[in-house]
């Protein structure tokens, strides 16, 4: 299939640290890792049997762009990207074909201690939130204001934490208390503030493209390397995997909302009755129709085109 990723990078010799349901982890150095989008997907935790073509390039090309834009805007951040693409050493002593299909999915990051939660904020209430919030009027023991409508925008962005669960389990909501737990009450304090502020700041950014965030995943690690060792910001930024992008001109109130994200192969999975089954094969306009909603995804997030990688 046209722009899907074949090969592995441990055929030609690096060494792989992990493999999660989406990236391939290669340990470069001691203190450096090779981050690498693969064309897989995953929804409801389970990742499906087919690639989504260009998917892996588009998550990493909108990573890149969040790392530098939020350093730009919080200069006190810290995050895990070194660069995007491949060091010159490896691009130099891969096969052209390998190193073509694979440097535009690449970024290197420093090497940190991943924190075992997740860091969710919220600044409309729709998915689980909106459920919850039907039922009881709170949202893992947050209450929420009565009369909210669906997809409503709140009026203070709320920060609703999870575990982060082992590949093929649930994540689950914690209280900010269970986080405290986990990592220690001055790292579970940062994270709360800092990811507070970072979506305030993607949010403003992402209104003037016409974009609403409405809510999103961080994660954060570590970097023992620093003294005294320092928050780091991780993983994916800000992506149509990690959060969900509406359209501000078709966001109407009292309903779903169309969304620039995955939503749409979750919607096929769940009309098509698949939802959480293993081994479903996508079929290639669904397939086909979801890289589009990446693609557009990165255009209305950056203002520019993509072009094919
Ligand atoms: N800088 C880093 N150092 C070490 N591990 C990292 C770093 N950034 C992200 N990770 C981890 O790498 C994995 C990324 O691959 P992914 O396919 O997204 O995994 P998952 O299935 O857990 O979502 C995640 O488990 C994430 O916690
Ligand atoms: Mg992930």
């Amino acid at each position: 299939m046209e722009g899907v990723m074949r090969t592995t990078l441990a055929e030609e010799g690096l060494r792989l640290l992990s493999t999660g349901k989406v990236r391939e982890i290669y340990e470069l150095d001691s203190s450096r890792l090779l981050f690498v989008a693969t064309d897989r997907v995953s929804a409801f935790d389970v990742v499906l049997d087919s690639p989504i073509p260009q998917k892996g390039s588009i998550l990493t090309q909108i990573s890149d762009f969040w790392f530098k834009l939020l350093s730009k805007e919080i200069p006190s951040l810290k995050t895990h990207l070194i660069h995007a693409g491949l060091p010159d050493a490896l691009e130099q002593t891969l096969k052209p074909e390998v190193a073509i299909q694979v440097q535009h999915r690449s970024m290197v990051v420093k090497k940190v201690n991943v924190l075992p939660i997740e860091s969710i904020v919220r600044g409309y209430i729709t998915g689980s939130a909106w459920t919850s919030y039907q039922n009881d009027g709170t949202f893992v023991g947050i209450s929420l204001p009565s009369g909210l409508k669906e997809s409503q925008k709140l009026e203070q962005p709320i920060w609703t934490p999870s575990t982060k669960a082992e590949q093929g389990q649930h994540d689950e909501n914690i209280s900010a208390q269970e986080v405290a737990r986990i990592v220690g009450e001055d790292l579970a304090r940062q994270i709360e503030r800092l990811s507070l502020l970072i979506y305030e700041k993607a949010s403003a950014y992402a209104a003037k493209r016409g974009v609403i965030i409405a809510d999103t995943k961080f994660e954060f690690g570590v970097d023992e390397s620093t003294d005294p060792p320092s928050l780091t910001l991780i993983d994916e930024v800000l992506t149509p995997d990690s959060s969900r992008f509406w359209s501000a001109t078709k966001y109407e109130i009292g309903r779903s909302q169309v969304s620039v994200d995955k939503q749409y192969l979750r919607d096929w999975l769940v009309e098509t009755s698949q939802k959480g089954k293993r081994g479903v094969a996508i079929p290639k306009q669904v397939a086909k129709d979801t890289s589009n909603r990446y693609n557009e995804a990165y255009q209305m997030l950056t203002g520019d085109p993509w072009d094919a990688k």
